[in-house]
């Protein structure tokens, strides 16, 4: 079957790739061209892509089990909590909800919080605080909790509003704010949107600890996030951190959370858990947040395809690899190898602000001008430009930003990406950028 038939994607009119086979982190397309994976798919790949036993160990579940209803046992799920407890999660999350991604995993999130409140006898501490610049999901929560412009163009109607606080953003602070005091100004600012709903009414905060694509690895001040924490204990509001694009050994750390000495009370996860191998999220919570909630009789609804077991043998299977092959720690330096040879291509570059990020998830920001930071207007398209350049040359990077903050690309490589791929990768963005500028005139 070719390419021409116009069976993919959904949109109709829009012309795409056609993949047929992955290994490592090369795609290879119907025509035998191979496209280096420089984003993980949509950064989700870290065990790489062809492991055959990732494979097996989901066929020889799907053999033994077609399907069981979320809520029942089974080995399989037994033992990927018994995995996640023992290797992964923090002290006190113990309690694991599958959904079927990152999306519905976050929306759970945000139920059960708003759940634990209502079971406790305070129905009206429902609202839940997002951030300005964030992607949490495509659902309709999700989508309007978050802080991606682009993703809400035409659902404005139907979207609930969320109240939102400002994404700390080291490189676009303002300018008269010191950098030392740039934690302090941002969790003040999330403090003055607690106040104006007023404390008793907000049930959660939601937020990526290090935010994605959306806002290309931006890494907040080091003092920030335990201010929060400490906000959060003052007031009885449930910390969520999302951790759909971060979690699991994306940034270095198993979470990225860990950077800090603190714990969220709810954990998303996503992409990762399995590896781009099955689709499968998971929401992990303490005791402390869910018996309120079974004490009063309530139920967390499953989603049919939760937990399903063959993506419960895959995530046991890619935890096993990460765990086997030291792969988190390989993200790590790998990971600062990448950052300097990013440096080493960017800091001198006319229309580059920054490259920024940790392990292996990091961006490069284009600017028009490098001292206003003025972005090319949105119409030029100057992102996806670059996407594609880089494609033409074989390497597939991730676009990033949100439409209002604009041409970030970003890097997601699986884990076991090798050094020359990387090095190679970075020198084709380089001619990439280049060239979507060029074209701009
Ligand atoms: C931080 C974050 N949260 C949530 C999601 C949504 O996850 P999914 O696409 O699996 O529903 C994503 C996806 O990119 C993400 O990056």
């Amino acid at each position: 079957m070719s390419a021409n038939e116009d069976l993919w994607p959904f949109l109709p009119g829009r012309r795409t790739l056609r993949i047929v086979s992955a290994s490592g982190a090369t795609l290879t397309t119907d025509d035998g061209r191979e496209i280096l994976d420089l984003a993980g798919g949509a950064i989700a790949v870290n065990v790489g892509h062809g492991r055959a036993e990732v494979a097996r160990a989901m066929a020889e579940e799907a053999e033994r089990l077609t399907y069981v209803v979320p809520p029942w046992a089974t080995p399989s799920r037994e033992r990927l909590v018994a995995r996640l407890r023992r290797a992964w999660l923090p002290p006190g999350l113990t309690r694991a909800y599958f959904a079927s991604g990152g999306s519905e995993a976050n929306e759970s999130a945000m139920k059960v919080a708003v759940q634990h409140f209502a079971a406790r006898g305070m129905p009206q501490k429902y609202k839940i605080i997002g951030r300005e610049l964030s992607y949490h999901g495509t659902t309709l929560a999700t989508t309007g909790l978050g802080g991606h412009a682009a993703r809400r163009i035409g659902l404005e109607a139907v979207l609930q509003d969320h109240p939102r606080a400002p994404t700390p953003y080291p490189l676009r602070a303002p300018a008269e704010v010191a950098t030392e005091e740039l934690g302090r100004y941002y969790a003040d600012a999330l403090e003055a949107v607690i106040d104006a709903e007023g404390p008793e009414t907000v049930a959660a905060i939601m937020a990526e600890p290090i935010v994605g694509s959306s806002g290309g690895a931006l890494i907040p001040p080091a003092d920030y996030w335990p201010r929060i924490r400490a906000l959060c204990d003052a007031h009885d509001i449930l910390l969520i951190f999302d951790e759909v694009m971060t979690g699991f050994g994306r940034t270095g750390r198993r979470f990225a959370f860990e950077f800090w000495d603190l714990t969220p009370d709810l954990l998303v996860s996503g992409k990762g858990l399995a590896g781009g191998y099955a689709p499968i999220g998971g929401l992990f919570a303490s005791d402390r947040v869910l018996a309120p909630i079974a004490e009063a009789g309530g139920e967390v609804m499953f989603h049919t395809f939760g937990a399903h077991p063959a993506a419960c043998a895959a995530a046991e299977r890619v935890l096993d690899i990460l765990e086997r092959e030291e792969l988190v720690s390989r993200a790590e330096t790998l990971g600062a190898k990448l950052s300097g040879w990013l440096h080493d291509a960017f800091a001198d570059h006319p229309y580059v602000a920054e490259s920024r990020g940790c392990g292996l998830l990091q961006a490069i920001e284009v600017v028009a001008d490098r001292n206003s930071l003025e972005p090319f207007p949105q119409a030029a398209g100057l992102t996806r430009s670059i996407v594609a350049a880089a494609l033409e040359r074989g390497v597939y990077c991730y676009w990033g930003g949100t439409g209002t903050i604009r041409d970030i690309v970003c890097l997601g490589p699986p884990f076991s990406i090798t050094e020359a791929e990387l090095k190679h990768g970075v020198a084709v963005l380089r001619e990439a950028v280049d060239t979507a500028i060029a074209q701009l005139g």
